[in-house]
């Protein structure tokens, strides 16, 4: 069985003192919740201040970066001792934010993701076609590259521990998410990668969708069978949105 986790990348938003009057309030409004993994990413200066507010709660923190090398002169970067010291269990690689704007490919997200397991850190990879790439019909091929080319040459123990994450480029921050169909497809297409790359371990890998996930849409794409979970931006930032998008087990029972 599969335990859904239900992500917030909060991207650049957030001081320390507003991550910090969130994460008291929403701790609070989840701590009983136990059939779903929480995890929030913070901006790395809130992340230690974060980590020592829900240390003793059932919410995980992450980085929304990591650089592969241990350390050395590299300015603006942050290796994954570090991010492990800070408190960060997880940490998001190869967003389309950061293949978009700080020139991340399929290669440097191998190697994030290869410092990150070394380090005990969960990797989330991110995968995801641009609207072109779904114009042009190439969505299948444009994924199955990414997939393979990210978890290149890992053991079978490290792919155990591996978090996927299927953002497709147009959805995100759009307010357009993929139907619940699309977003199905799409990750059970990933999994047969993942069955490729690794026979035994296909079934227990989990694959996040991301992409505008809200409260109103999230029962539909969690009651899909290859779905397991959210990387969710936008609805992440209010207590409010997130607290609901954390119990969406609750809603799905109510319908
Ligand atoms: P969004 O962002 O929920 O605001 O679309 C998702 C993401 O980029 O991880």
């Amino acid at each position: 069985m599969r335990k859904p986790l239900m992500a917030g990348n909060w991207k650049m938003h957030k001081t320390i003192s507003e991550s910090l009057s969130f994460v008291t309030e929403f701790k609070t409004a989840v701590a009983d919740v136990k059939d779903v993994d929480i995890l929030i990413c913070p901006t790395l200066v809130s992340v230690n201040a974060v980590y020592n507010e829900v240390k003793k709660s059932n919410i995980k923190v992450g980085a929304q970066n990591i650089f592969w090398e241990e350390k050395g002169a590299f300015t603006g970067e942050v290796s994954a001792s570090m991010l492990k010291d800070a408190g960060c269990s997880y940490v998001l690689i190869g967003h389309s934010e950061r293949r978009q704007y700080f020139g991340e490919t399929n290669e440097t997200v191998n190697k994030k993701t290869k410092a990150a397991l070394s380090n005990g850190i969960i990797p989330i990879v991110c995968v995801g076609e641009t609207l072109k790439d779904r114009e042009e019909n190439t969505t299948f091929e444009v994924i199955e590259k990414q997939v393979k080319e990210a978890l290149l040459g890992f053991s079978q123990e490290e792919f155990s521990k591996l978090v996927i994450a299927y953002e497709p480029v147009w959805a995100i921050g759009t307010g357009k998410t993929a139907t619940p169909q699309q977003a199905q497809e799409v990750h059970a297409f990933i999994r047969k990668v993942c069955f490729q790359i690794c026979k035994n371990l296909a079934d227990t890998i989990r694959i996040l969708y991301g992409g505008s996930v809200k409260p109103d849409n999230v029962s539909e794409l969690m009651k899909q069978p290859d779905i397991d979970g959210g990387l969710v931006g936008g609805a992440s930032l209010e207590v409010e949105s997130f607290v609901k998008l954390v119990n969406y087990s609750k809603n799905i029972h109510q319908i």
